[in-house]
């Protein structure tokens, strides 16, 4: 049936119904940055439901008041949003409610089903673990025993969004997984991965599969290798209690390259339903060979920790040098690896990755370099060799696509230069593009786990990484590669490349 001309513009957008969110951990710095700034925005745009409250959960004694004081405040400083007098704002909070107590405490979850039956009764309920990863067992038994995840019909639906890291091996993911489908079916599981919510990661599955022309050429036949970067300037800030239990491998590997890599790699799904997404993704991750053989994964994969140096024209200590950092501490803040794939379409092509802290610049990018053409006919005109094809994929922060390709330099001399084509966000669509958390908010309110990793997803992608955790484990505090803050990495993830190529300098 021919499309209506007049029906554009008019499609009705799925909107969640009545609904609650309990933010479990309310006082932390994730709802204050970035999910009571997400329900603003969401509000704003009309996305969220006519009866939705938020119910923010903690161990700091506040009121119902104090907490609405929080949203503001946390609007002010992070969607820079004055929030008086603001008819968004004000609604949003009027529908507010704050339950104080120990989130270990089963007489705290009886006052939090009190509070939902009073302002959400009959809704369903979006329960937000922001805490830390160690309370995460412990407050899905508590929601369990307290009888919070019954569904008791199909609009009173109850649901869990679960922060990463979820684990930190394989066997603490198994054993969270295993405890969670003890009070929750899968499907009521959303396990959060904040990169699968950027625009341009959504964009790589629009970008492969609703193009005809580079699936042909999405494979070993065509593509030499692919390089995934996430570069930070920044160092640990006040995080080291966490990251230097974490380290890069665990903070950004095991879940946002992860995820970058499969959908990179995965095989075009039947429909774009959920699970056959998920099952493609899936498929790609377990084609993933080893890192490690018998505990040696010295080949392929380099670790390190930022010395002093200077960033952004500042200058900035030592890892070893933050405030609680263990001095003696070998945490990696920063890693690359070279990953190879068992499948028809990726045997024989590298996939680099690396990620780090305290980098020359901020930039997430996925580099795919095409072979060169297979008979060089310009290499005696052309004094430098014809540079490969590559197709940039630009996560953040200069969202967008660029192609880049060799042309003729103008003259009457036969002469080649590579040249790129671009396509940025901003300047096709305009507007902001959404936040992460606003996308994944609103999808787990709609019950759409497409954006979210499925259990089988996060046991896969740990049994990747804790043998390479293992590994450092035997090797004990042998001394770990520094490399300069504001420097591209230490020298030895030189070594990973040396197969015949080299990191892209960015
Ligand atoms: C988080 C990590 O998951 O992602 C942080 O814990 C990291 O260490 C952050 O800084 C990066 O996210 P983004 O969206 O800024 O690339």
């Amino acid at each position: 049936m021919d499309s209506n001309p007049l029906l554009d513009g008019l499609r009705i957008e799925p909107a969640p119904g009545p609904s609650a969110l309990v933010i479990l951990g309310a006082s932390g710095d994730l709802t204050r940055r970035k999910l009571l700034p997400a329900l603003y925005k969401l509000s704003a745009a009309h996305r969220l439901p006519p009866r939705f409250s938020v119910i923010g959960v903690a161990k700091t004694p506040l009121n119902d008041d104090a907490f609405r004081e929080q949203f503001r405040a946390s609007l002010r400083e992070f969607a820079g949003v004055d929030a008086t007098g603001d008819d968004v704002a004000e609604s949003l909070a009027r529908h507010m409610r704050y339950v104080d107590g120990d989130l270990e405490d089963p007489s705290l979850y009886t006052r939090l089903a009190e509070t939902i039956d009073d302002v959400a009764p009959g809704s369903g309920v979006l329960f937000y673990l922001a805490i830390p990863p160690a309370l995460a067992p412990a407050v899905a038994n508590q929601l369990g025993h307290a009888g919070l995840t019954r569904e008791v019909n199909p609009s009173a639906w109850r649901r869990v969004i679960v922060e990463k890291p979820f684990g930190s091996d394989l066997d603490t993911a198994r054993e969270l997984n295993r405890l969670l489908h003890d009070h929750f079916d899968e499907s009521q599981i959303f396990r959060i991965d904040h990169y699968l919510g950027k625009e341009t990661v959504q964009n790589l599955m629009v970008f492969r599969f609703a193009n005809g022309m580079f699936e042909p050429i999405w494979n070993r036949r065509y593509i030499d290798h692919v390089q995934i970067t996430a570069a930070e300037t920044v160092g640990v800030e006040q995080r080291a209690g966490y990251y230097d239990r974490a380290g890069a491998l665990r903070d950004m590997v095991q879940n946002h390259l992860m995820q970058l890599l499969t959908l990179i790699a995965m095989e075009p799904p039947v429909a774009f339903t959920a699970e056959s997404v998920r099952d493609r993704k899936m498929d790609a991750l377990l084609a993933v060979q080893p890192i490690c053989s018998n505990g040696d994964c010295g080949g392929a994969v380099v670790r390190a920790q930022y010395a002093a140096g200077w960033v952004d024209g500042h200058e900035v200590p030592a890892y070893l040098e933050e405030p609680r950092v263990d001095p003696a501490s070998t945490t990696e803040t920063f890693v690359a690896l070279r990953l190879m794939l068992d499948s028809w379409r990726w045997a024989g092509v590298p996939f680099y990755l690396r990620t780090g802290k305290r980098l020359p610049k901020r930039v997430t990018e996925i580099a795919i370099q095409f072979r060169r053409p297979p008979l060089q006919i310009f290499r005696r005109v052309s004094a430098s060799p014809v540079a490969p094809n590559l197709l940039i994929i630009n996560v953040q922060p200069d969202e967008g696509i660029s192609l880049r390709f060799e042309a003729k330099l103008p003259g009457s001399r036969l002469q080649l230069s590579p040249v790129m084509m671009n396509f940025r966000y901003h300047s096709a669509f305009g507007g902001e593009v959404p936040e992460a958390y606003e996308t994944l908010l609103l999808d787990a309110l709609l019950g759409d786990p497409t954006l979210f990793a499925r259990h089988d997803f996060v046991e896969a992608s740990w049994a990747l990484i804790s043998p390479v955790h293992e590994a450092w484990r035997a090797e004990g505090l042998r001394a770990i590669p520094q490399y300069e803050a504001g420097e591209w990495g230490p020298r030895e993830a030189n070594s990973l490349t040396d197969d015949g190529h080299r990191w892209r300098t960015l």
